[in-house]
């Protein structure tokens, strides 16, 4: 009986594999084959975390200053944000070996979730950036770590687990 369910087991084969393309995962988008989507990624993941840093300090301290650069941070995590959506897209796009896996999809629906967050805490602040910190602008560098932690930690999954993006070598 059991060996019975062994072999049904090793007769299973997930469709995508013979799927055309699904072995061509390097990247398109990069700078002599070094992806450029892994490069920007730091800077809005940084930023996203400055933001939440920021806000405390400004909570913590009563200054002007932090909810200032609160703002700054706000504002170029969103736009650096936007340029590692623009490459992470392009790639997801335009690579058949990435296009094909429902996980590199995950990660996109994940990420723009992140990039409304950010665009909704940097527009919420141009409104009146000191007032806008507490308690909503806190909150919402709060949810935002959280997210960017998923979003880049999923990322991370898509190039150590998949080997998405990443190069086979010479
Ligand atoms: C919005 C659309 C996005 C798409 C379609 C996308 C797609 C991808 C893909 C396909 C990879 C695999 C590596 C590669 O092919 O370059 C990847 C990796 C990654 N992504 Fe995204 N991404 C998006 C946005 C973001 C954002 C906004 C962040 C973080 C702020 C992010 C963080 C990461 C990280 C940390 C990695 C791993 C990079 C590495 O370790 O080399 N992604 N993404």
């Amino acid at each position: 009986m059991s060996d019975e369910v062994v072999t049904e087991g090793e007769d299973l084969a997930d469709p995508i594999v013979d799927a055309p393309g699904y072995d061509e995962t390097e990247s398109l988008v990069g700078l002599w084959g070094h992806p450029l989507h892994a490069m920007s990624v730091a800077f809005p993941v940084a930023l996203t975390f400055c933001t939440f840093g920021a806000d405390a300090l400004y909570w913590w301290s009563g200054e002007l200053f932090w909810a200032r650069a609160a703002i700054w941070a706000a504002g170029t995590a969103f736009l650096f944000g936007l340029a590692a959506g623009a490459t992470g897209t392009a790639e997801l796009l335009l690579v058949p070996g990435i296009r094909i896996r429902a996980p590199a999809w995950t990660h996109m629906v994940i990420a723009v979730l992140l990039l409304s967050l950010l665009g909704a805490n940097w527009g919420y602040r141009l409104q009146g950036y000191e007032a806008a910190v507490l308690p909503y602008g806190i909150l919402l560098s709060g949810f935002s770590v959280l997210v960017v932690m998923v979003t880049g930690w999923h990322g991370g999954k898509l190039v150590f687990d998949y080997r998405l993006g990443t190069s086979k070598g010479n």
